[in-house]
C-alpha cells in the first residue's frame, strides 16, 4: 500500500502528464500540502440517482486515502449544514454546498490567475482550505487572504490550514463584499460562482489587477472569466477555454420556488431545437437571455421557470416534426432564449472563449465576439 507522500507525488506527476499547466513551483505545492488534512471525512456519490445520493467516507476506511489523491472533487458538506460526520451510516441525499475542488482545476486556476511572488491575493470560498494552503505555500502567508461564508466550514478550514503549517489571513464572512479592510489587492480568485461581478471587488483590486471567477446562474450553466481591472469599478476580459463549474455563492443562489406546476399558456412552434440548451455553451447562452429562470427538463422537453415573475416556458416534440413551445406569464422566456440561441448559432455555435464581459458604471454586459458585438446585460 502506498503512503500519503507517495500518492501525493504521484498526483503531482500525474497532473503534469495529463495536461495541467505545471509551473514547477505549483507542482511543488501539490507535493507539499497533505490534502488528507483538509478532507478527513468526505462524501462519495452513490449511483447516478436524482436527487443525488451520498455516503460518508471517513479517515481510515478502505479507499479513503486513495480517493483523496485521485484528481476529483470531494464534497464535504450538503445543503449548507450536513457534514459527513453528521451521517451515522447509509446514504443521504442533498446538494453539495462545500467541497475540496479537484486538484487539477485548483492548480490550473492558480496559474491562470497569474499570481506572482509579491502579489496580494484575495481568495473567495475557502471551503476545506486545501486551495488556500496551496496558495499560501506558493505565494507566502502574508500575501494571501481567504474568505469563507459558512462559519462551520471556515473554522474547520482554519484548523486544517494551521495543522498543515500555514497561516494566511482567514475571514469568515460574505466574500462578495470582498475584504473592505484589506485591499488594495492585485488578484481576486473565486472558487464559488457568481451571477454578476460583485462591485466591491472592482474597487478593492487595483487597476491592472485581475479577477478570476466563474459566472453561473439559476439554470446551472457556468463559464470561467478572467477580468482585467481597468479603473475603479471597471473591468473587462474574456471567458477561458474548458468546462469549469462551481457551486454558486450563497447570496446569489436562487430563492426557493413553489412545487413545480405546469400551467396552460400560448402555444406556437419553436424556431430552435430545444436540445441546444443541453449543450455546454447553448445552455449558458439561454441563461444569459433569461437570467432569472431556472431550467428543468432536458432534450426536446425543456422547462424554464422564472422565479421572480412565475413566467413559464416548456417545449415538446411535435408529432409532425419540429417542436412546440407553451409560454405564459409576463416574461416570454422562450422568445428571449430563442433569439439568443439563434445569434449564437449564426456565429457558428462557438464555445464561451469567443465571449467576453465588460463591467462599468453603465452595468455588466456579456458580449459575443467583440465588446461592441451582440450582448446581454447581467442581472445586477
Ligand atoms: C467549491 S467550495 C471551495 C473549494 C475550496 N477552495 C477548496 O479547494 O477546498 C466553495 C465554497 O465557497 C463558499 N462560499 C459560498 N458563498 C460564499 C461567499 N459569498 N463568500 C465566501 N465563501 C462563499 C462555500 O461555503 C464553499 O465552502
Amino acid at each position: 500500500m502506498s503512503t500519503a507522500a507517495e500518492l501525493r507525488a504521484a498526483l503531482a506527476d500525474g497532473l503534469a502528464e495529463h495536461g495541467t499547466p505545471t509551473d514547477p513551483a505549483w507542482r511543488d505545492a501539490v507535493r507539499s500540502v497533505p490534502r488528507e488534512l483538509f478532507t478527513r471525512a468526505y462524501f462519495t456519490r452513490v449511483g447516478d440517482s436524482f436527487p443525488a445520493g451520498y455516503r460518508p467516507m471517513r479517515e481510515g476506511e478502505p479507499g479513503w486515502l486513495e480517493g483523496i489523491y485521485t484528481d476529483q472533487t470531494l464534497v464535504t458538506q450538503l445543503d449548507g449544514r450536513v457534514r459527513p460526520d453528521d451521517v451515522a451510516g447509509g446514504t443521504v441525499t442533498g446538494s453539495p454546498s462545500s467541497s475540496s475542488t479537484l486538484p487539477s482545476l485548483v492548480l490550473r486556476m492558480w496559474q491562470q490567475l497569474g499570481a506572482h511572488a509579491g502579489h496580494k491575493v484575495l481568495e473567495v470560498g475557502t471551503g476545506t482550505g486545501y486551495s488556500t494552503a496551496l496558495g499560501a505555500h506558493r505565494l507566502g502567508d502574508t500575501r494571501l487572504t481567504s474568505v469563507e461564508y459558512d462559519p462551520a466550514v471556515g473554522e474547520a478550514a482554519a484548523a486544517a490550514i494551521r495543522a498543515a503549517g500555514y497561516a494566511p489571513r482567514l475571514i469568515i464572512g460574505d466574500g462578495l463584499r470582498g475584504d473592505p479592510d484589506g485591499g488594495p489587492y492585485d488578484r481576486v480568485i473565486a472558487t464559488c460562482s457568481v451571477r454578476y461581478i460583485p462591485l466591491p471587488w472592482l474597487h478593492q483590486v487595483r487597476p491592472g489587477g485581475r479577477i478570476l471567477v466563474t459566472l453561473s446562474g439559476w439554470s446551472y450553466a457556468n463559464a470561467l472569466a478572467l477580468l482585467h481591472v481597468t479603473g475603479p469599478g471597471e473591468a473587462t476580459g474574456r471567458f477561458l477555454p474548458g468546462h469549469t463549474s462551481f457551486m454558486i455563492a450563497r447570496p446569489h443562489d436562487r430563492p426557493p420556488r413553489p412545487h413545480l406546476a405546469l400551467l396552460p399558456g400560448e402555444e406556437r412552434p419553436s424556431r430552435i431545437d430545444p436540445a441546444k440548451l443541453d449543450d455546454w455553451t447553448g445552455g449558458w447562452v439561454a441563461q444569459l437571455a433569461a437570467p432569472s429562470a431556472e431550467r428543468l427538463g432536458g432534450g426536446d422537453r425543456q422547462i424554464l421557470w422564472d422565479v421572480s415573475t412565475g413566467s413559464q416556458a416548456r417545449t415538446a416534440p411535435h408529432p409532425d416534426g419540429g417542436w412546440t413551445v407553451v409560454q405564459r406569464g409576463p416574461v416570454r422566456l422562450w422568445d428571449r432564449v430563442e433569439r439568443a440561441v439563434q445569434l449564437w448559432q449564426a456565429a457558428g455555435e462557438p464555445h464561451q472563449e469567443r465571449f467576453g464581459l465588460t463591467v462599468s458604471a453603465a452595468g455588466q454586459r456579456v458580449w459575443l465576439g467583440d465588446d461592441d458585438g451582440p450582448g446581454w446585460d447581467l442581472p445586477i
